[in-house]
């Protein structure tokens, strides 16, 4: 017993000799360095975007269920060219209005990189016409809206992005996707229908982290035929430069003139990266919604109302009879005060608790029937570690794929889609969908009971889940990301694509086209 395990021993020793020893004390670690970058390495190399490349091409497609237009071809992968459909596809840069149609409302916009002065801080920051924000631009429903753009001195380039509004494709004003970025000295123009009455904004979108919130937006205001009831309508436009909150760009109370008993319609919108919430002494209605009007919105007091990331919200207040002004508050830093000049409100109360749009106002048809979609999408927002663009981080992911390997949402004209949102993440997110409005039929699986509820811009807090629909009614390729820009630029994006359609545009590329 002893003799034979003695005698292995030996043999062991004398297998081995010295040398190899040393060697495999090199290569062991080595290897193990190796066993463990490998698989990094891949991670890394996959979470790069090839330069110029193609949304067509990015991640994979969802048929939610629906009809795949090339069963078992191009699926799954990421990066791979995967829409390659039997029919020719159209480019999305047909989808415009007729070109023969005159405009009704003509407006230059001109882009420059400048120095804007704000509660008298110098802050570097982005301009058009010469303001931060832009010139308001209003136009009557029906009209057709022709916008010039020309980008005098910004020089990662720019778009005009119409938030809201949902534009036929070409004029979405997506670097990359609906358009190249517009270089310094160059020029593009805008054509679109103003079908919706509302309050809308306008932003760049490239590179648009930095070029929002350095101020390249402004207010896009669409009256109804038949006009609004109130006396006064004013503009709130909300937004922070270099920490400073500010509404029309000023860091001080708007102060608007109204007589005693007048209704005032204040058109919020905010343009910043995170929730706002408004409020008021005593009543308001909230009229509209990103656009859309609450179907008979009832009086409302005690209650804020929260907008998200660039969503607005029309308040209708009345300035009281006994000579005194009325102040809505848009977060405690700024206000609106509306009444007889010189005279002013003291700050309102926050309330405790925020009006509940699920259940606001009442039910009226939706005009389609969300009970038996031809699509059914999930869009999970949760965080992992992993690369994005080469980085490493804990980064958002979509359905449990980081950027770019997300979903790429595939419907067909005149699909009725649900999509359930639901966010795992820990923090909110502004879900926005460009160029659709969609209707809330649940949160965390609550039937809504109120006015239907349309949104563009719709505020998902941490474990909170959302049930939406729309149709599918204005093909194209959009973008349906978080408007928080910052998470945006960290991959928080998919795309809603119609099947049949192409787009010529490259990410990146010799316009350098950057959407975040
Ligand atoms: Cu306000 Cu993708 O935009
Ligand atoms: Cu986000």
């Amino acid at each position: 017993m002893n003799g034979h395990s003695g005698g292995r021993h030996h043999r062991l020793k004398g297998a081995v000799n010295p040398g190899a020893v040393r060697a495999l004390r090199m290569v062991l670690p080595i290897l193990a360095t190796i066993a463990i970058l490998a698989p990094l390495a891949w991670l890394w190399q996959a979470s790069r975007v090839p330069s110029p490349y193609s949304v067509m091409d990015m991640g994979y497609l969802d048929y939610g269920g629906g009809v795949a237009p090339h069963p078992g071809g191009g699926h799954g992968g990421q990066m791979q060219g995967h829409v390659h459909q039997s029919e020719p596809s159209r480019l999305i840069t047909d989808l415009v209005v007729d070109a023969a149609r005159p405009a009704d409302v003509r407006v230059d916009l001109v882009t420059r990189h400048e120095t804007l002065t704000v509660g008298g801080r110098s802050i570097s920051g982005f301009t058009v016409n010469r303001t931060s924000p832009g010139p308001e631009i209003r136009a009557s429903q029906g009209q057709l809206i022709e916008v010039h753009l020309r980008n005098e001195s910004v020089s990662d380039g720019v778009t005009v992005h119409w938030h809201g509004v949902d534009v036929p494709n070409a004029m979405d004003g997506v670097a990359g996707v609906t358009q190249d970025a517009v270089p310094v000295g160059g020029g593009f123009t805008y054509r679109f229908v103003a079908e919706q009455a509302g309050t809308y904004w306008y932003h760049s979108h490239q590179v648009s982290n930095p070029q929002v919130v350095g101020g390249l937006l402004g207010s896009l205001v669409i009256t109804p035929k038949s006009g609004i009831a109130q006396q006064v309508d004013v503009s709130a436009v909300a937004h922070t430069y270099g920490g400073l909150r500010t509404i029309n760009g000023k860091a001080e109370v708007l102060r608007v003139p109204a007589r005693p008993g007048h209704r005032v319609r204040i058109r919020v919108a905010n343009t910043d990266n995170g929730p706002m919430t408004v409020w008021t002494f005593g009543s308001y209605r909230l009229l509209a919604v990103d656009g859309t009007d609450i179907h008979q919105p009832t009086e409302v007091s005690e209650r804020s109302v929260t907008l998200t990331a660039g969503a607005r919200a029309d308040l209708e207040v009345r300035v009281p009879g006994d000579g005194s002004a009325v102040r809505v508050q848009l977060s405690k830093a700024s206000a609106v005060v509306i009444g007889p000049a010189g005279v002013d409100a003291p700050a309102p109360p926050q309330p405790s608790a925020d009006l509940d749009l699920l259940a606001y106002g009442s039910p009226t048809p939706l005009g389609f029937d969300p009970a038996h979609p031809d699509r059914r999408f999930d869009y999970r927002i949760g965080r992992r570690p992993g690369f994005v663009k080469g980085r490493p981080g804990m980064w958002w992911s979509i359905n449990g794929h980081l950027f770019p390997n997300v979903p790429t949402y595939l419907v067909r004209e005149g699909d009725v889609v649900v999509v359930h949102i639901e966010n795992r993440s820990g923090q909110v997110h502004p879900m926005h969908l460009h160029g659709h409005h969609v209707v809330v039929l649940a949160r965390n699986g609550v039937a809504a009971t109120g006015s239907p509820w349309w949104v563009d811009s719709l505020n998902v807090s941490a474990n909170e889940t959302y049930d939406v629909a729309f149709v599918a009614n204005n093909p194209g390729i959009w973008m349906d990301h978080c408007h928080n820009l910052k998470h945006a630029a960290q991959g928080m994006i998919a795309h809603l694509m119609y099947e049949g359609f192409d787009t010529a545009y490259r990410i990146s590329g010799p316009a350098d086209n950057q959407p975040e």
